[in-house]
């Protein structure tokens, strides 16, 4: 395997990080790069850490120095600024002489529920990443699984899992999953020119209980609560900006956007983590940490 510079994007955060440790264990520590807002929120990963705030193209032309491949963590802004957000990146990329970039994106329709601007606006930066002239792969994830695990403690005092994608099937994926199909996507140029759905096989909320509750030894049961009533409830948790991305995903489960034949598989030649699995990691991987 031919091994170029890498650099990382959002290193501090929780997929861009999972990235860097995959990339290290890869590749090795000297051949990566963390670029990250807050520098040093990303220094205990034992790589270069640069500075990179997605608002100014100038960081950008400073951090891409020497860099051949980029992977861009899609940002976590409005929608609306996203877009010049990452064409800062893409511009200072090009003018960096980056060969390659690697960005991820979303899985979800572009239109037609409350969480659509955010897919529509990663659909934007998915054609300004083609339109760059630089060679490129895009994946576009899957729900992560960790958010859920993480809610544990919410789901056992309310008895369940409450939220209103009734039956709709959602492919879910783990960060370390990702992290796996984005060292592929960044090393095999084979692999460039190609946009790849990255999650496991499809589930419902209430296959998804079942492997919560076998995991963690619990009796929860799935309800299914209509989309205004569960927009309500999570805008009151959350925040207005937040709760009705979050109705807006599940009102996306419940139509069936988040669906459909994975390209994992194609990505890392070898199958998606089922979902029991997913969540066994994450069980070992926190009881680690606690430790
Ligand atoms: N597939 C899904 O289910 C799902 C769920 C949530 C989000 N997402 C998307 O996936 C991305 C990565 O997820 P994650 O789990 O890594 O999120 P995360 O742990 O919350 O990390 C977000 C990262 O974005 C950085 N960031 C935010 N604004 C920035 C800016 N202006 N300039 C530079 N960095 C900035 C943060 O830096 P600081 O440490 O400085 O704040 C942090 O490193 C998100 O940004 C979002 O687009 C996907």
């Amino acid at each position: 395997m031919k091994i170029f510079k890498i650099a990382v994007t959002a290193a501090s955060g929780n997929l861009g990080s999972a990235i860097i440790n995959r990339l290290k264990q890869e590749i090795g520590k000297d051949n990566v790069t963390g670029i990250a807002r807050t520098p040093v929120k990303a220094k205990s990963l034992g790589v270069e850490i640069r500075k990179g705030d997605y608002n100014s193209k100038e960081d950008f032309l400073i951090a891409l120095k020497d860099i051949d491949t980029l992977l861009l963590v899609s940002g976590m802004d409005h929608p609306e600024k996203r877009i010049q957000q990452h064409r800062n990146i893409i511009e200072a990329a090009k003018e960096s002489g980056i060969k390659k970039i690697v960005y991820t994106s979303i899985k979800g329709a572009k239109e037609g529920n409350d969480f659509s601007p955010v897919v529509a606006s990663n659909r934007q930066t998915e054609e300004d990443i083609k339109n760059s002239g630089l060679q490129w792969a895009i994946g576009r994830n899957g729900i992560y699984i960790e958010p859920d695990l993480e809610y544990i403690d919410i789901y056992k005092k309310e008895g369940g899992i409450i939220n209103s994608a009734a039956d709709g099937k959602c492919g879910y994926t783990s960060r370390e999953e990702l992290a796996y199909a984005y060292f592929k996507l960044l090393t095999d140029d084979n692999l460039n020119g190609k946009t790849y759905d990255l999650y496991g096989e499809p589930i419902t909320q209430i296959q998804l209980t079942a492997a919560i509750n076998k995991a963690f030894n619990l009796h929860l049961k799935y309800k299914s609560i209509p989309f205004v009533e569960y927009t309500k409830e999570r805008k009151a948790a959350l925040g207005d900006f937040l709760g009705t991305i979050i109705g807006g995903i599940y009102e996306g489960i419940r139509t069936g956007k988040f669906d459909g034949k994975s390209d994992f598989y194609e990505v890392a030649k070898r199958p998606h983590k089922s979902v029991n699995d997913m969540i066994n990691e994450f069980l070992k991987n926190n009881s680690l940490l606690s430790n």
